[in-house]
């Protein structure tokens, strides 16, 4: 009998049997298509004898050991539910489903309240296909004991930063896919600043591809040493077999996404958090796939013309603005899961979050372990004024200040980059101008507003200015 199954052979999910088998756990594997679910089999060599390949649901849960666990990889959505469905009456009392997808959190919150039917655990994964085979990092979210009950196969099959396992139990229901959700929006704001400083560079100071590749090898090996700018120097630096190009140079400039980044603007505009960064990346790929008005806008409006004068330093201002850049985004994003936290009622392990995010993910970083280490020292609000990080974040201004004020000058447009200083500048100001806004709220609506000078709601002269 196998120790637990899996359900969806896609790119993930194989990944996934394939690490589960060579942990030592024996498995049970179905897919929609029967001929890959045997196909897979007969590919994995010597880890074959660990695997049970299963024609149909019920021969799979029939491989199982009771109680029963069953990871589901497919696509997120209906596909979800319609499984849940499937299982549900050949499972027993005690039995557990995993949805490993990338589910949006609500829809996990609703399963995870079904109570008729089996338990039900919702985890983020993260690491790609990578990680899938070799260590992701693992965000849990469900019934505690349920998490318990299969905690030493994730852990097993999970990420270890310097021995730890990169996976955790984060709360009840959605906790771990609205974690996994956040850790999304932050990979685009990452990976979005990450494309601005490459704008700068490559239409700034006409760097080429290869050139650039080698300024992200240099950067990933100071204070930015992260996956995604490791990635972006090896993307950068890539030939095109076909056309012995810059690999960059011949891929169109057009981003899609499949969710997650958006639904974390969304749950943030929800939430009243403020996650500009992450939203200003979203955008961003939203107009870069309105291809054909850009091409308009550049006919219409004109391309603007550079000339970069002062181009001494401006690499090393790069360095600095996109240290300060990701410190915003992450002080936003852990913002955002405060108030989440508070919201659903999850006491989100804030430390417990960033050390998950060290290893096997994709935004893993040098810069987690000190955040992790920030967040461990004690409740500082914003993450921006933990020890270390305000110190970086001052002494990284000038050259923040300078690259957006390039980037405004020079029509390099970097929304991420913007939105990220916009924040800190408005975090840093403690006479704002939301006075002017209520203001004009009472003018127009009766709103009132709060006086500094006394208690209470008050409205202003209106009656007398007005006409
Ligand atoms: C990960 C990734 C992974 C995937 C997402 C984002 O953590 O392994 O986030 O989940 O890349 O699907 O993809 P989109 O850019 O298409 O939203």
């Amino acid at each position: 009998m196998a120790e637990i199954g899996l359900v969806g052979l896609g790119t993930m999910g194989a990944a996934l049997a394939l690490n589960i088998a060579e942990k030592g756990f024996d498995i049970a594997v179905a897919n929609r298509t029967t001929s890959r679910t045997f196909a897979f089999h007969e590919n994995a060599g010597a880890l074959k004898g660990r695997i049970t390949p299963c024609e149909s649901i019920p021969a799979l849960v029939d491989a199982l050991e009771s109680p029963r666990a069953i990871i589901l990889m497919v696509p997120a959505g209906q596909v979800v539910d319609d499984y849940i469905a499937e299982l549900t009456p050949l499972l027993a009392p005690g039995d557990l489903i995993i949805d490993a997808g990338n589910a949006n959190f609500k829809d996990t919150r609703r399963r995870a309240a079904a109570s008729d039917g089996p338990m039900f655990l919702g985890i983020g994964v993260s690491g790609g296909e990578e990680g899938a085979r070799h260590g992701p990092s693992i965000m849990g979210g469900g019934d505690r004991a349920a998490w318990d009950r299969v905690a030493p196969v994730l852990s097993a099959i999970a990420a270890k930063f310097e021995g730890t396992p990169c996976a955790t139990y984060m709360g009840t229901d959605g906790a771990g896919h609205f974690v996994k959700t956040v850790h999304n929006g932050i990979e685009y704001a990452d990976m979005q600043m990450i494309a601005e400083t490459y704008g700068v560079m490559r239409d700034g100071l006409g760097m080429s591809a290869p050139e650039i590749g080698q300024v992200y090898a240099r950067w990933n090996e100071g204070p930015l040493q992260s996956y995604l700018i490791e990635i972006s120097g090896k993307v950068a630096a890539a030939t095109d077999p076909e056309t012995g190009k810059p690999m960059l140079d011949v891929i169109l400039d057009r981003a899609g996404q499949k969710g997650t980044g958006r639904w974390t603007a969304i749950e943030a505009q929800m939430l009243g958090a403020p996650a500009t960064t992450i939203e200003a990346a979203v955008a961003a790929r939203n107009l870069s796939s309105r291809l054909p008005e850009r091409r308009e806008g550049a006919a219409r409006l004109g391309e603007p013309s550079r000339s970069i004068h002062d181009t001494d330093g401006v690499i090393d201002a790069l360095e600095q603005a996109l240290l300060a850049g990701k410190i915003a985004c992450y002080a936003q994003g852990f913002g955002l899961l405060d108030m989440a936290s508070e919201e659903y009622g999850w006491d989100l392990p804030m430390p417990e979050i960033a050390k998950v995010w060290r290893a096997g993910c994709i935004i893993r970083s040098a810069m987690l372990d000190d955040m992790a280490r920030a967040l461990e020292a004690g409740p500082h609000g914003n993450l921006l004024f933990a020890s270390g990080f305000s110190e970086r974040m001052i002494e990284a201004d000038a050259s923040f200040r300078r690259i957006v004020a390039l980037g405004a000058t020079q029509g390099l447009p970097m929304p991420a980059f913007s939105a990220a200083l916009a924040y800190v500048d408005g975090l840093r100001q403690p006479r704002g101008t939301a006075n002017m806004l209520q203001g004009q709220r009472d003018f127009f609506g009766a709103h009132g507003f709060e006086r500094l000078d006394a208690e209470g709601a008050h409205h202003g002269p209106w009656a007398m200015t007005a006409g």
